[in-house]
């Protein structure tokens, strides 16, 4: 079988946050320290992703192919994909038909913020079973605002709906996905949704009629931020402070990422970190390497 591949949808028209919006794409406004994108790309890093497609608005596209290369630099192959009008999260997956080919593909939304190593590890564990899919559930105060998914007595999911009005359950599907080859056949039989869309949530619901569907609940201890809102903008960036202030480590950091999963070595980081080294990210990623646990 050939090994993942990962996806970042980064387009859109991010109208919920203009006029933030207006000249330069949701996903490369800061959250405190970085750029949004940084956070998705450093999961799906972490969860050993190394072919990664970008899909980016075409006229910010050179933005994010300045800010993130061609991923060699992180011992990664970055491509970089078009999506003319945002018409669907789930046209993700005809644009990058030629780049998946008859590969399993994970989806990560470019304004999901994912934090704390249990989502690792449902995400290594979601990989290694690669036939059907997988998503999650999140427990949330505001499910309207997302997937839903509702479960039976027995924690087997049992309806999805696209951000019902009267949602059956208090679980959010995160932004995450991870899906089989079928995705792409599953994804040219989708027709657009009431506000013109093809819905994920559509691509969820047909796994779970043939049975294929996995909803693991993700459970405390992890955070799952997005940042489409003004208000949850703040939030991500007021909580990646703390964290980050509290413990002294990073979060969302690609090169950190690539180094702890051997992807570059110590040499490689310190490059990378050179022409930051008079502000704090730059110091962080060259401490890193004076740390008794610095690869070789
Ligand atoms: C999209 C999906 C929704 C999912 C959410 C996660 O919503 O349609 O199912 O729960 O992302 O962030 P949108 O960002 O388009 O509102």
């Amino acid at each position: 079988m050939s090994s993942w591949k990962g996806i970042i949808l980064a387009g859109g028209s991010g109208t919920r946050l203009a006029p933030l919006t207006t000249a330069i794409s949701k996903q490369l406004l800061p959250v405190y320290d970085k750029p949004m994108i940084y956070y998705p790309l450093s999961t799906l890093i972490q969860i050993g992703i190394r072919e990664i497609a970008i899909i980016t608005t075409p006229d910010q596209q050179h933005l994010f192919k300045k800010l993130l290369s061609d991923g060699s630099q992180l011992g990664c192959h970055f491509e970089f994909f078009i999506q003319e009008k945002p018409t669907g999260l789930a046209e993700a997956f005809l644009i990058t038909e030629e780049f998946i080919k008859d590969s399993p593909t994970c989806l990560v939304l470019g304004d999901n913020i994912f934090y704390g190593n249990g989502l690792i590890d449902l995400a290594k564990e979601a990989m290694s079973s690669p036939a059907g899919a997988t998503v999650f559930g999140y427990r949330v105060n505001d499910p309207e605002r997302y997937g839903v998914v509702e479960f039976d007595k027995e924690n087997r999911a049992v309806s999805i709906e696209e951000k019902p009005e009267f949602p059956r359950s208090p679980y959010a599907i995160p932004g995450l996905y991870f899906y089989d080859t079928k995705v792409i056949k599953i994804a040219k039989s989708l027709t657009p949704s009431k506000r013109g869309e093809l819905e994920i949530t559509d691509i969820n619901k047909t796994y779970l009629s043939e049975g294929s569907l996995r909803v693991k609940v993700i459970e405390r201890g992890v955070a799952w931020l997005d940042a489409g809102t003004f208000e949850s903008l703040l939030q991500a960036g007021s909580f990646i402070h703390a964290v980050q202030e509290r413990q002294g480590l990073m979060v969302g950091s690609p090169e950190e990422a690539a180094w702890l999963n051997k992807l570059i070595n110590n040499e490689r980081l310190k490059e990378l970190a050179e022409p930051h080294k008079k502000n704090a990210y730059g110091r962080y990623l060259l401490n890193l390497v004076g740390n008794k646990n610095a690869n070789n």
